[in-house]
């Protein structure tokens, strides 16, 4: 076990100059330039970046891609409905984030006569941008000097500083540390080194220390402890749900329910849930098979689904928040991922 600080303070010393030089070397050779969305154009450098939270730049390229072609700008995308906007947003998760975005374009219009805000607290106002992509977007689009602490950013000085442990103490002197590095000048290619580096070399399992510009600076590394940071934290149960999704079919035409605004997968088509209580019992089943049983697992529990496939010889009377689409027609609606699935082993 090596000896680590648990949290930052004020008699470590780390040379800021030298650190951000050899990061902002570093990047403009090894880093990524190629990104679609790198650029001065705050609205597509704020689209990467919520699509970023929690996705990888692999998952993410061919949905940012046809995003900004539907939605080139702010005022497109604040133009669009909710459902066209979600329906973009489909198969990459965390709908939240496509809800916030269409909200903040709303108010981008209302408030900002239409233009991406350039000041920094006007950006961190905006729903669903928090203090780090509020950073990253004032970094990359407008060059300021902000602090960025993503997750991969956390671990990289982390190790970096020698700091254990995790908490609000711990996070809050790795701001403190994040800050204190920022160099006066090309924070923007500074800002895209610390996101490449945490992503391609100082990665949770295998880092690649041989080939790091500030290795010789690094705590972990000098100290040969680097598999041990960021300390991780205790893994929490995942509490499991059940539900049973009908996959009610007539003829080429599928049954969907709108979900409620709020909550997992809202304002998404869903299957209908038995467990909502919708009711069969005047429905005329010709056919009924289950269907392989399958697993979706959300930030906070783990859902196992069992769907069960009923082909109907006509359709129910109308049941609140139910309608019928055609089953290619579903598959381009705003459905979550293992409705799409579903849909395709059909
Ligand atoms: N993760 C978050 N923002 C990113 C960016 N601009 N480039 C690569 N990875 C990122």
């Amino acid at each position: 076990m090596c000896k680590l600080h648990s949290a930052y303070n004020a008699s470590m010393s780390f040379d800021p100059a030298s650190f951000s030089s050899s990061l902002i070397a570093w990047q403009r050779m090894h880093g990524r330039n190629d990104l679609p969305w790198q650029g001065k154009d705050p609205y597509r450098v704020w689209l990467s970046e919520i699509m970023l939270q929690q996705t990888q730049v692999a998952t993410v390229i061919p949905y940012y891609l046809r995003f900004v072609d539907a939605f080139p700008n702010v005022g497109a995308l604040a133009r669009a409905s909710e459902e066209e906007v979600l329906s973009c947003w489909s198969g990459l998760g965390y709908y939240a984030r496509g809800r916030n975005l269409h909200r903040a374009a709303r108010m981008i219009m209302e408030s900002h006569g239409g233009e991406f805000p350039k000041q920094y607290e006007d950006i961190l106002n905006l729903p669903g941008i928090g203090r780090s992509t509020a950073a990253a977007i004032s970094a990359q689009a407008f060059g300021e000097k902000r602090a960025i602490l993503d997750g991969n950013v956390k671990r990289l000085l982390a190790r970096y500083c020698g700091i254990k442990g995790h908490g609000k103490q711990v996070e809050d002197g790795l701001w403190k540390i994040a800050e204190s590095l920022l160099p006066d000048e090309e924070v923007a290619v500074y800002t895209q080194a610390l996101m490449d580096m945490g992503a391609m070399l100082c990665r949770r399992s295998k880092p690649m220390c041989c080939s790091c510009p500030v290795k010789n600076g690094c705590v972990a590394f000098n100290a040969g402890c680097v598999h041990e940071l960021p300390t991780p934290k205790p893994k929490k149960k995942v509490p499991e749900r059940y539900a049973t999704f009908l996959l009610a079919l007539n003829g080429a035409e599928i049954m969907l329910e709108k979900r409620d605004p709020s909550g997992i997968w809202g304002g998404l088509w869903s299957l209908p849930q038995i467990e909502d209580g919708i009711s069969l019992h005047d429905w005329k089943i010709v056919e009924r098979i289950e269907m392989p049983k399958l697993v979706h697992t959300f930030t906070h529990f783990r859902l196992r689904i069992s769907p069960l496939l009923l082909k109907l010889e006509e359709k129910p009377e109308h049941q609140r928040k139910h309608s019928w689409m055609r089953v290619d027609e579903a598959l381009q609606a705003a459905i979550p991922t293992p409705v799409r699935n579903l849909l395709l082993s059909l």
